[in-house]
């Protein structure tokens, strides 16, 4: 969390900063700030309103070097005095992305040592720190590194001197953190996207990397004080996609670019007459060899594609499959299998606690590891052996929508080629998979014909205070998925069950003012589902059903039915995802709530 963006230029970077800062907001909007250097001074401005109020207060900054942030609180609730960047002694400036888990202990020592705290944050001492060595004649470049040595946690950091006015210093160990290369002048950022107007040209930094930037130049230093070079990427990313264009928020735009992210994740496959074990990379088909089981480990929405995965993997593929919370399973004492394909699955590709677990999976002995993940750059890619991306584009709404479909599609494939490698799977049903993968954007786009319908039922939600969720087999993780992004968004408490558990206790909430969400395939389950919505029924329980065509299903007195266009088989749970996400965005537009950016949240969650 948190955004970081810094510029040395010759010319005032302010609007540089600010424009980062906007396209950053998605990682946190606590609070935003920026210092430029100007006349041998820091100028800062901070605001805890997002970073169109801070343009407004910075109207008049202006500097040739400068660092911006964009805050999710950790450490200090969301304050003036706590956003960032933070001060020391008016002659150096930080911002920062990440926990330091030892600042207790730092910041004790440094005000004995005389130094005064402006804010709570876990941030000032590195600043502190920094100006401690920096006011005794190091550089700012050896200040940083020795201040370093000293952290322990998370962080990427910009950091400028006040007497220093045509350089930054930036480091990451655990958040990310690029350089931009422009024409006679140097950018850093928190990702690409903050930079996409400056230039496209961008050096990402590895694990432990301290830099220099100067304006024509930039020098990168690795965790153990080496030289490097690292190479400089052209991205590809546009900035129209980045654009909210027709929509009005980013989710709603995210929902209905999913017939694309699916055409565009299954795009090498569609058009092959086979499914290769290639697609996850050059040493995939050897790995699949000598694997009998799967772990797959992720976070929140990514867990729940985890979660339908696992239905797959071991009905088609025959692999015993389990899944994990990445952040329970890395403080758990497991019994590793080497034999086992570690599988992580991230839209970011940054989540801190995804991370963790795939280190820890690694020094567990798991060799065999697979990332399915939306950001080619990022570090779960590069610390994965096999991997593949899904080509959702650029997700800015918080709530994930278009990542968790395309995640699902890449995990079908996975499921098919390692039933095929298995010998699991006949020539003829291979060709029937690959026609229904084929169908999958165009099935997409008829559900989401139904957002007219779906916008009128989510007027009775509005003044509901609780949802329940129901969903059996591969659509009880969809069940997960609608209540999360109903609570996510719109701020109503919903749960989310398996419906043959509700009268083992879920059943007792169920009155005329708990409206229940029923996920109805039209699959082997249905007449048990269809008994369990009788229970529901009998108890004064209103439901609302989302029901594949031949279900039999009719709306009547306490039933509201929305009729799915077709059956897809096992591509069910991605359609009916779609109907639950559009069901949370316009509960979420009845309550007024801010969609895009819900209250305490941020995209990418890059601390614990
Ligand atoms: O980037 P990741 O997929 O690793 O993120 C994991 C979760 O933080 C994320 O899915 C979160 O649950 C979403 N906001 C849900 O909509």
């Amino acid at each position: 969390m948190c955004g970081i963006v810094g510029a040395v230029a010759q010319r005032n970077v302010v609007p540089i900063l600010l424009q980062g800062l906007q396209r950053l907001e998605y990682r946190g909007y606590d609070s935003a700030g920026l210092v430029v250097v100007n006349n041998n001074r820091l100028e800062r401005e901070r605001s805890t309103g997002r970073v169109a109020e801070l343009a407004a207060k910075s109207a008049r900054s202006s500097g040739q070097l400068g660092i911006g942030h964009t805050r999710w609180a950790t450490h200090g609730a969301p304050s003036e005095r706590n956003a960032h960047p933070l001060i020391s002694g008016g002659l150096v400036a930080v911002a920062h992305n990440g926990i330091i888990e030892n600042y207790e202990v730092l910041r004790a020592r440094l005000s004995a040592e005389g130094y005064e705290f402006a804010s709570d944050t876990d941030t000032e001492v590195i600043a502190h720190l920094i100006h401690s060595h920096y006011a005794r004649g190091n550089s700012l470049l050896a200040a940083t590194r020795s201040a370093l040595a000293e952290l322990v946690g998370a962080y990427a950091i910009g950091v400028v001197a006040a007497d220093n006015p045509a350089q930054l210093v930036c480091a990451r160990r655990g958040s990310p953190l690029l350089l931009g290369v422009g024409d006679g002048e140097r950018f850093i950022a928190s990702d690409v996207s903050a930079l996409l107007e400056v230039t496209r040209n961008v050096v990402y930094l590895e694990e432990g990397d301290v830099a220099e930037v100067n304006l024509r130049s930039h020098r990168i230093f690795d965790a153990s004080g080496e030289a490097v070079e690292r190479p400089v990427h052209v991205s590809t990313l546009s900035s129209d996609s980045m654009e909210l264009g027709e929509y009005r928020h980013y989710m709603q735009k995210e929902i209905f670019e999913q017939p694309q992210a699916l055409a565009d994740t299954l795009e090498a496959v569609c058009y092959s007459q086979s499914l290769v074990p290639g697609i996850f990379g050059a040493e995939a088909a050897a790995a699949f060899s000598q694997i009998d089981s799967i772990l797959i480990l992720a976070c929140g929405t990514s867990h729940h594609a985890g979660l339908v995965a696992r239905y797959w993997l071991e009905e088609i593929a025959g692999l015993p499959c389990s899944v994990e919370i990445a952040s329970e399973y890395r403080y758990r004492v497991s019994v590793p299998n080497p034999k086992t394909l570690v599988v992580t699955i991230s839209q970011s590709g940054e989540t801190a606690d995804t991370l963790a677990a795939l280190s820890h999976a690694k020094a567990m002995g798991h060799t065999h590891t697979l990332s399915i993940c939306n950001v080619p750059e990022s570090a779960l890619v590069r610390l994965s052996r096999l991997r593949m991306l899904t080509r959702a584009g650029p997700e800015i709404g918080v709530a994930s929508t278009k990542a968790f479909t395309t995640q699902l599609a890449a995990l079908f494939l996975l499921t098919l080629v390692l039933a095929k490698q298995r010998g699991r799977l006949s020539a003829e049903e291979e060709q029937r998979h690959l026609h229904e993968l084929r169908h999958l954007p165009s099935a997409a786009q008829a559900v989401l014909k139904l957002e007219g319908d779906i916008a009128r039922l989510a007027e009775n939600f509005a003044a509901k205070q609780h949802a329940l969720f129901l969903g059996r087999g591969m659509h009880y993780p969809i069940a997960l998925e609608g209540a999360l992004k109903l609570k996510e968004i719109s701020y109503i408490h919903a749960e989310a069950y398996p419906a043959g558990e509700l009268k083992h206790g879920p059943l007792a909430l169920v009155d005329k003012d708990m409206p229940v969400i029923a996920v109805a395939p039209n699959d082997a389950l249905l007449e048990k589902l269809k008994s369990n919505l009788q229970e529901v029924r009998a108890r004064g329980g209103e439901l609302y059903v989302f029901a594949d065509a031949g279900t039999r299903l009719h709306s009547s007195d306490g039933v509201h039915l929305m009729q799915m266009p077709e059956h897809a088989g096992y591509l069910s749970p991605i359609l009916h995802t779609i109907p639950l996400q559009l069901l949370a965005y316009y509960v979420a537009l009845q309550k007024g709530t801010d969609v895009d950016k819900p209250r305490n949240l941020a995209k990418s969650v890059t601390v614990e």
